[in-house]
């Protein structure tokens, strides 16, 4: 009989502070994710919500700063508006004015990860949305989809993949409006990443990866009925399959098949296996004992063991240990529920879902 696994305690509020800090700027170990800052604020707030502690860590004054500064990221243009990772690289005319700042070169449009990273930060920060030019979103979705049924990153850059796909259908689902999507190409695209292993790669012919996988599976369990196109079940059976095996010895999970486990990838795998119902065929506490293996000492979570933490791998193993929390004496594994299929905690997507399709175009 195996040993029963010892899962040491999960120290959140280092964790929290991790974020903390990194909100107030980032270390120099990080600054080449700089030009990401959108997105890197969305894990460091994510962070807090997840672990429960926005009122206690956030101030007033912080949290009106915070939100005017996300709102100045807010652009638009001939292509319709969203948000921009940052305000670097813009030059003074491009400064956002009225809030919603007008785009002329490339460094000032809207980019499309950012855009889910922005309304789900400001949603964890409980603003009310009337901010929100929802009419130009759904326009920049529409100019953001190719001819494939891909979307890319900012409209016609043609790098599309299944990260700017899923960011479309999690986008959609917010604004309760599907008019910014093509479902039926969207799907085409998606079906040409999936791979022979039952992963999905992030374009098509590429290698099966974890991250793409969720971003393949959210999207199809995201759209609403009409719209949809499920898995047959032999496929649900093969995706299944080679989500299990990327588990290894350690209890972490892997990206990809007979790679190194990652953090990250506890979220990325087995949220596409919640998605699929099969979830408890995953060894929770083996991959528990991974995650606090991973844990910096004076707060935040590395990819691997003895690795720098970072705010992207903090967030993503919160949220793998939120979906199925193991149960410990000490109960410090228990974090707020988690909606897996957007990526929040199940109070800030019911928030967002209230607030972003609430108003009138
Ligand atoms: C390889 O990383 C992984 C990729 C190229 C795909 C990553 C995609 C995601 C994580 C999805 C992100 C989703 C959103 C919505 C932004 P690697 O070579 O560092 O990892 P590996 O060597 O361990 O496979
Ligand atoms: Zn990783």
């Amino acid at each position: 009989m195996s040993k029963p696994v010892v899962i040491p305690p999960l120290t959140q509020k280092g964790h929290a502070a991790h974020c903390n800090r990194c909100l107030a700027g980032l270390p120099a170990s990080l600054l080449d994710l700089d030009g990401s800052r959108m997105a890197i604020s969305f894990y460091c707030l994510g962070t807090l919500d997840i672990t429960g502690l926005v009122d206690q860590k956030i101030t007033d004054t912080d949290r009106e700063s915070w939100k005017e500064w996300i709102w100045d990221q807010q652009a638009g243009g001939v292509y319709g508006s969203g948000f921009r990772p940052g305000p670097f690289m813009t030059t003074t005319e491009n400064q956002p004015s009225q809030h919603l700042a007008t785009y002329s070169n490339d460094y000032s449009t809207p980019h499309i990860i950012m855009t889910y990273c922005a309304l789900l930060s400001l949603a964890i920060l409980r603003d009310d949305f009337t901010k929100l030019d929802r009419k130009g979103l759904l326009q920049f979705l529409r100019s953001c989809q190719g001819a494939d049924g891909s979307f890319s990153t900012i409209p016609g850059a043609g790098d599309g993949d299944l990260r700017m796909t899923y960011c479309a259908f999690a986008i959609s689902a917010l604004l309760n409006d599907w008019s910014g999507i093509d479902a039926p190409r969207a799907f085409a695209y998606l079906r040409r990443c999936r791979t022979y292993e039952g992963g999905y790669g992030q374009s098509p012919t590429c290698e099966a990866i974890g991250g793409p996988t969720y971003c393949a599976l959210a999207s199809v369990y995201l759209a609403p009925p009409h719209l949809a196109m499920p898995l047959t079940p032999a496929e649900r059976k093969q995706t299944t399959r080679w989500l299990l095996q990327t588990q290894n010895e350690t209890g972490g999970l892997s990206g990809r098949t007979g790679k190194l486990a990652d953090a990250c990838y506890c979220f990325w795998c087995s949220a596409s296996l919640d998605i699929l119902g099969d979830r408890a065929l995953l060894n929770t506490p083996a991959m528990a004992a991974f995650l606090a293996s991973c844990q910096f000492n004076f707060g935040g979570i590395a990819k691997a063991p003895g690795t720098t933490p970072d705010p992207y791998h903090t967030y993503l193993s919160l949220a793998a240990v939120a979906i199925a929390p193991p149960e410990t004496e000490d109960g410090s594994w228990r974090l707020q529920p988690l909606n897996t299929l957007i990526n929040a905690t199940t109070d800030t997507v019911k928030w967002a879902k209230e607030h972003i399709p609430a108003r009138a175009y």
